[in-house]
């Protein structure tokens, strides 16, 4: 009698691993394409990987915005679309939906997350003010500047390294901001930004105990608090799974109390809402909403539709409730984790911890032999392009865009290259073949020298830069 196999290669005995809590109803075939055939579409792409087609992208990277694969309980709700003008049902279930898991009063539905960015700034900033905030973000932060206000970075000074392993690296530096307090005074800052997980930091989470302790500071100066919601339950995972005495809550309530500390929030659904289009703000406070509720008309749409179709408001009802489930987000973290455990193992350098949404390559540790002004980000996003046809995003010096008054770049201490995971779309075996790609980028960084940008847009530059190779 022969002995029977046993497959247990590579694990160890008793070990138990998570799987996605989904199986898979549709496909959408990807295409590969030649060497050949990456250098002439990254070329015609001006080295901008915003700037190649879909269709020469195999495994697409760029970001987590807007490119989930919604559940067919969405997929069904887009089939009860109301899509009147004025009082849509589903303006109403979308309203319950973020009253009920967000706790805000009033709610305003916009197109995307830069729509309440918009709305918000014009609500509550006075030309001359200043807007504290955890890390920029590139359209939050212009915004705010549009609308005359100066953005300040208060986030901790661990944010900024990328080797530092605490574990919340989206926290406010309240010495930072009680410095910008008596500085400017408070009446000067109609509020702080708060954001939850930070994006530009890497997706690292904000601790519940630091927005209390920020919530109880500005309260004490009348200052509000306005959260960027956009990844905010992925923020309440890590809450919940490195915050003392939040292991046993579940992900409804600690969003609920993470978001009780403060007055509103502008908010992405592409990306929390598992939906591919749309988003809000919401406000506690009644003079707010009815500003930003008369200026929602001028910029988005009626105040019950905001620039969504009724079906889209629906979807986004139906992934909020999605959204809040434990085993759907220990998934969504654990695919991150993963790509980053196998990167890890092969002394790849990355920011540490792994946020929520991305993986950040140190582009800086890759290339040191290029300077900031030959734009390491962008190479690597170029390089990883090149070698496999997976598409990353620049996020370092041409995210951060030119001081609006010196004219100067703003030089950011973080350099670095994003592999951001979209939501139920890949699985753990494209993440091998990237982590593959990105090994097989750092073998042959020795050889790379660089980019020259030759055409620079005046606002949020990293969308339309082109670039040519020094
Ligand atoms: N805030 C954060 C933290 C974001 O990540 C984004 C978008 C926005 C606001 C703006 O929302 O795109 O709906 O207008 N982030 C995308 C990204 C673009 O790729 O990181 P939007």
């Amino acid at each position: 009698m022969s002995t029977p196999i046993i497959h247990t290669m590579g694990q160890q005995a008793g070990r138990r691993s998570w799987a996605e809590p989904y199986k898979i109803k549709m496909v959408e075939p990807l295409r590969t394409t030649t060497r050949e055939e990456r250098e002439r579409a990254i070329k015609e792409a001006g080295y901008n990987t915003f700037l190649l087609h879909s269709a020469d992208v195999y495994i697409d990277l760029l970001t987590d915005s807007g490119t989930s694969a919604m559940s067919d309980r969405q997929w069904a709700g887009m089939m009860l679309g109301d899509e009147a003008y004025a009082g849509s049902a589903n303006y109403y279930r979308l309203e319950a939906a973020i009253q009920k898991y967000y706790g805000y009063k009033y709610i305003i539905p916009t197109h995307q997350g830069r729509g309440a960015e918009n709305l918000l700034s014009q609500s509550a900033i006075k030309p001359g003010d200043h807007v504290p905030g955890n890390m920029y973000f590139t359209t939050t932060r212009f915004h705010q500047e549009h609308a005359g206000a100066t953005f300040h970075d208060i986030i901790i000074d661990d944010a900024h390294d990328t080797a530092s392993a605490h574990p919340f690296k989206g926290d406010i530096d309240l010495g930072k901001l009680q410095a910008l307090i008596d500085k400017v005074g408070a009446d000067k800052i109609p509020y702080v930004c708060m954001a939850a997980t930070v994006n530009m930091a890497g997706g690292q989470p904000i601790s519940m105990a630091n927005a209390r302790a920020v919530r109880e500071l500005t309260a004490k100066h009348g200052i509000k608090i306005y959260l960027d919601a956009t990844r905010a339950v992925e923020n309440a995972y890590f809450i919940k799974e490195r915050e003392a005495g939040y292991a046993d809550q579940s992900l409804e309530a600690i969003l609920l109390e993470f978001c009780s500390y403060s007055d509103g929030a502008t908010m992405s659904g592409k990306k929390d809402h598992l939906v591919n289009i749309g988003g809000w703000l919401a406000t506690n406070d009644q003079e707010l909403f009815e500003e930003a509720r008369n200026l929602v008309v001028v910029y988005e749409g009626l105040h019950t539709y905001g620039g969504m179709a009724g079906r889209d408001m629906e979807a986004m009802a139906i992934g909020i409730e999605e959204s809040v489930n434990v085993d759907y987000m220990r998934s969504r973290i654990g695919q991150v984790r993963y790509l980053g455990d196998l990167l890890d193992q092969w002394g790849i350098p990355f920011v540490k911890p792994v946020g929520g949404h991305a993986i950040f390559l140190d582009a800086r540790a890759f290339y040191p032999q290029l300077t900031q002004d030959q734009f390491p980000s962008q190479t690597l996003a170029a390089e990883l392009y090149l070698d496999s046809g997976i598409r990353a995003m620049e996020r370092g010096i041409v995210s951060a865009g030119r001081n609006q008054v010196t004219g100067d770049h703003h030089r950011p201490k973080l350099e670095l290259t994003r592999l951001t995971i979209p939501r139920r779309v890949y699985t753990q075996a494209h993440m091998d073949v990237v982590a593959e790609s990105v090994q097989h980028c750092y073998e042959q960084r020795a050889k790379v020298t660089g980019l020259n940008m030759v055409y620079e847009p005046k606002y949020l530059r990293f969308f339309q830069a082109r670039f040519e190779r020094r």
